[in-house]
């Protein structure tokens, strides 16, 4: 078949970090000669368009389109972590019956291959129904990818619900990772009601339809989670491993620098400038994502154990950050002149930049996936504060399985974050730099001719130039 005919039909959740990800992956089917459809909701699109980077790179694909749905919430929701549950139901209402009418054989550009994410267990559902091949994108980390897949068997064997509060007892029954993972390590979700809590009901519903799937796409690469993608591909053959996406994307497009942003927000380039005054490995990137919320405590406690630490720092603060009745204005006006001189503080930098910046050191980060994966393309160790999902695993990995940083876990101290930053930028620089500078290097071999993610790739694109209708 003509793959000039392949047509896919992207539909990421609406988030700011699966978005960019689904991105870089439309951009790479775009290069290999495919059309696309990106599916956005109107609220993130109209975001997106203020990025003028995104419209323009986008521009250069004759076979690329953004097409918008309603997610069903009014203007004024404030579509934050906490109501996540609330948005991916709301918007599974609008995009059943329009998933439908997409995937209908008789529109004008029939779609031949729907890439959604696996939270979106009712587009399999409708695919096979429609004679559309669908396959699952899982933005988060394989390690959390396996761990779901286990779940099932966690409860078959009694282990969950977990029986006592012992929260570094090891989990059983997860294979690769016996040993490592400790029940605090887990999605948030296994420590909670997960019979009755909506983002675990998601997840059991994900799992069961993966079998359903045409192909499951995970951002990673061999030598990262080479254990964890071979027991996926145990439980699922056609797992393409084609990651770290920013990477394979740079290598495709013959690019210098890792500059192409997706971002939602508007970049502060101030902060680039203000690196460029620094010396060289000095300073720590403070950042914790696009959704996290966190309390005044909680940042009172990461700033003054920076400040004591008296490692010069670059600290990302969203205006959508802050827990509570906390005037965002007021507050950041009280910390930006109370560092003056150590750190510098913007409402969304250039992360990509920020983190391939020579007088970066170090990442004190959530471990959201996107940000582990680019740190450790730049070869910078981390500190990790996780919270939600693959976050606890993965700072786990980072601490104890790569040996690339340190993992605080649940804890929020001054004392600990001076240790930690002091640890990590001085006392065990060398250690950390030394295993994350192998690790980079290992994952740009994977994206060059030969790599296995560059392969990975080129048999997804072929698998997709291969879907009829
Ligand atoms: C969420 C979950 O938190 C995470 O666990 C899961 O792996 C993916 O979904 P998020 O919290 O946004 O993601 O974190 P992350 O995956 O790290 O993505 C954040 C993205 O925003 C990164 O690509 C990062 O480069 C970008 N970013 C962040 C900026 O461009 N500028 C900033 O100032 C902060």
């Amino acid at each position: 078949m003509d793959h000039q005919t392949s047509h896919v039909l992207i539909f990421p959740l609406p988030l700011q970090s699966t978005i960019n990800s689904n991105l870089q992956l439309a951009e790479l089917l775009c290069l290999a000669g495919l059309r696309v459809t990106f599916l956005n909701t109107n609220h993130n699109q109209q975001r997106l368009v203020g990025n003028s980077n995104v419209e323009s790179r986008f521009k250069q694909y004759p076979g690329f389109r953004f097409l918008t749905i309603s997610d069903g919430l009014p203007d004024e929701h404030p579509r934050t972590v906490e109501q996540f549950g609330d948005i991916i139901s709301s918007l599974q209402t609008m995009a059943e019956p329009f998933l439908k009418q997409m995937l209908s054989a008789l529109v004008k550009e029939p779609v031949t291959c729907v890439i959604l994410d696996g939270l979106f267990y009712y587009g399999v559902d409708i695919g096979n129904e429609m004679g559309v091949p669908v396959i699952t994108f899982d933005t988060i980390s394989p390690s959390c990818f396996w761990i779901y897949l286990c779940l099932p068997k966690l409860i078959e064997a009694g282990v969950l619900p977990f029986k006592g509060n012992d929260l570094d007892a090891l989990v059983t029954h997860l294979p690769a990772m016996e040993g490592l993972v400790r029940r605090r390590d887990l999605p948030h979700f296994c420590l909670l009601d997960y019979k009755t809590d909506q983002s675990s009901q998601a997840v059991f519903k994900e799992i069961e339809r993966i079998p359903k799937a045409h192909g499951l796409i995970l951002n990673s690469f061999e030598d990262l989670d080479g254990p964890f993608l071979s027991k996926v591909r145990s439980y699922f053959p056609k797992t393409y491993a084609i990651g770290p996406l920013p990477l394979n994307l740079k290598t495709r497009l013959d690019a210098p620098l890792l500059s192409s942003s997706n971002s939602m927000w508007e970049e502060d380039h101030t902060s680039i400038k203000w690196l460029d005054a620094q010396s060289k490995g000095s300073v720590i990137y403070v950042s914790f994502g696009s959704l996290l919320v966190v309390s005044r405590d909680e940042i009172m406690e990461f700033w003054h154990g920076l400040m004591n630490s008296k490692v010069k720092f670059l600290w990302v603060m969203r205006p959508n950050m802050l827990k509570g009745d906390v005037s965002y204005d007021q507050f950041m006006k009280e910390l930006v002149e109370g560092c003056k001189g150590i750190g510098y503080i913007v409402s969304w930098a250039p992360q990509k930049m920020v983190l391939a910046h020579p007088s970066v050191g170090g990442f004190l980060t959530h471990s959201g996936w996107n940000s582990t994966l680019e740190s450790i393309i730049e070869g910078k160790p981390m500190i990790c504060w996780p919270q939600y999902v693959d976050q606890r695993v993965t700072s786990r990995l980072v601490n104890e399985f790569w040996k690339i940083g340190l993992d605080m876990k649940d804890i929020c101290d001054r004392f600990v974050v001076e240790k930690m930053v002091k640890d990590l930028m001085e006392t065990k620089k060398d250690e950390y730099k030394k295993s994350v500078e192998k690790l980079s290097k290992l994952a740009k071999l994977s994206v060059q001719e030969g790599g296995l993610s560059y392969s990975n790739l080129d048999c997804l694109i072929n698998d997709i130039k291969g879907l009829t209708r």
